[in-house]
C-alpha cells in the first residue's frame, strides 16, 4: 500500500515514530539507535526506518520543514499506518535569556501564527498541547539536568523575519523557543486521538547569535534530546 507521500506496507511502521526535520538526521538517528533498522519508505528522499531499541520497535522518519510538511506526514502515519505516537526531535531558536544554545526544551504547548490551527474549530483559538504521558516520561528521563526546560514554544510560518516586539512579548509570556512544526503536530495528533511531543535542542539564539550551531553541529548535536525522545516513545 501507499499514501501520497509514504510507500510502505501496513505494519512497516512501529507504534512510535521519532521525527526530526532533516532526512539526513533521520538516517543518522536510525543507524545510531537501531543496528537492525530497515528502510521502509523513501518517497521524495524522506527515508523512513524501522527497527528495535532495547527490544522495542521504533521508527524514524523526517518531517521536512514547516507545519504543512509535518502535517502531511503525521496525518498519513496516524490515519493509514496506525502510528500511535510521534515525537519530534528537532532544533529551535532560543528567544528568552533563560535558554542557551545546547539546552533542550520539552515543548509543553505551541503557540502559532499559522492559519492551520485557526481554521480547525470555527470560533476557537485551538490550544496545541503535548500529550501528558510523553511529557512525564521525557521529564523523568531528564532527571535533575539543569539545561532541560519544560515550557511553551512558538511555531512560526516564517524562519526569517522575527519581529522583535513579538519575540519580546512571547518571552514575557514564558515562551522559550521558536521553531516551525510543533503546533501542527500537536493538533494533528489531537485530531486522530493519538499522542505527540516535541523535544527541541536550541541551535541558535535570537538575542545573541555568537553561539549559533553550524549546519554540521545541528546535524550531530541531538544526543541528549534523543535520549528523552526515546524514553517518551517507549513509555
Ligand atoms: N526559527 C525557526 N525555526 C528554527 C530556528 C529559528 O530561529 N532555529 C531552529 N529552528
Amino acid at each position: 500500500m501507499a499514501t501520497p507521500h509514504i510507500a510502505a506496507e501496513k505494519g512497516d511502521f512501529a507504534p512510535a515514530v521519532l521525527m526530526p526535520g532533516d532526512p539526513r538526521r533521520a538516517e543518522r538517528i536510525a543507524s545510531l539507535l537501531m543496528p537492525d533498522a530497515r528502510k521502509v519508505s523513501d518517497v521524495r528522499g524522506i527515508g523512513a526506518y524501522t527497527g528495535t531499541v532495547n527490544g522495542k520497535p521504533l521508527s524514524v522518519m523526517a518531517s521536512g520543514m514547516g507545519m504543512p510538511s509535518i502535517g502531511i506526514y503525521a496525518n498519513e502515519l496516524f490515519a493509514e499506518y496506525d502510528v500511535r505516537r510521534i515525537i519530534r526531535v528537532g532544533t529551535a531558536g532560543g528567544l528568552a535569556p533563560k535558554v542557551t544554545v545546547g539546552d533542550v526544551v520539552i515543548a509543553l504547548g505551541a503557540h502559532t501564527d499559522s492559519a492551520m490551527n485557526t481554521s480547525r474549530i470555527p470560533g476557537i483559538h485551538f490550544s496545541a498541547v503535548a500529550s501528558y504521558p510523553l511529557v512525564a516520561a521525557a521529564v523523568a528521563a531528564a532527571g535533575d539536568a539543569t539545561n532541560v526546560h519544560v515550557a511553551p514554544v512558538v511555531s512560526r510560518d516564517h524562519f526569517y523575519g522575527n519581529p522583535p516586539e513579538q519575540i519580546q512579548a512571547l518571552a514575557d509570556y514564558g515562551t522559550l523557543a521558536v521553531e516551525m512544526e510543533a503546533a501542527a503536530l500537536y493538533a494533528v495528533a489531537a485530531q486522530h486521538d493519538r499522542e505527540a511531543l516535541a523535544v527541541l535542542t536550541i541551535s541558535d539564539h535570537l538575542l545573541d547569535h555568537s553561539q549559533d550551531m553550524s549546519a554540521q553541529e545541528r546535524e550531530e548535536n541531538f544526543a541528549r534530546a534523543l535520549l528523552l525522545a526515546v524514553a517518551a516513545a517507549h513509555c
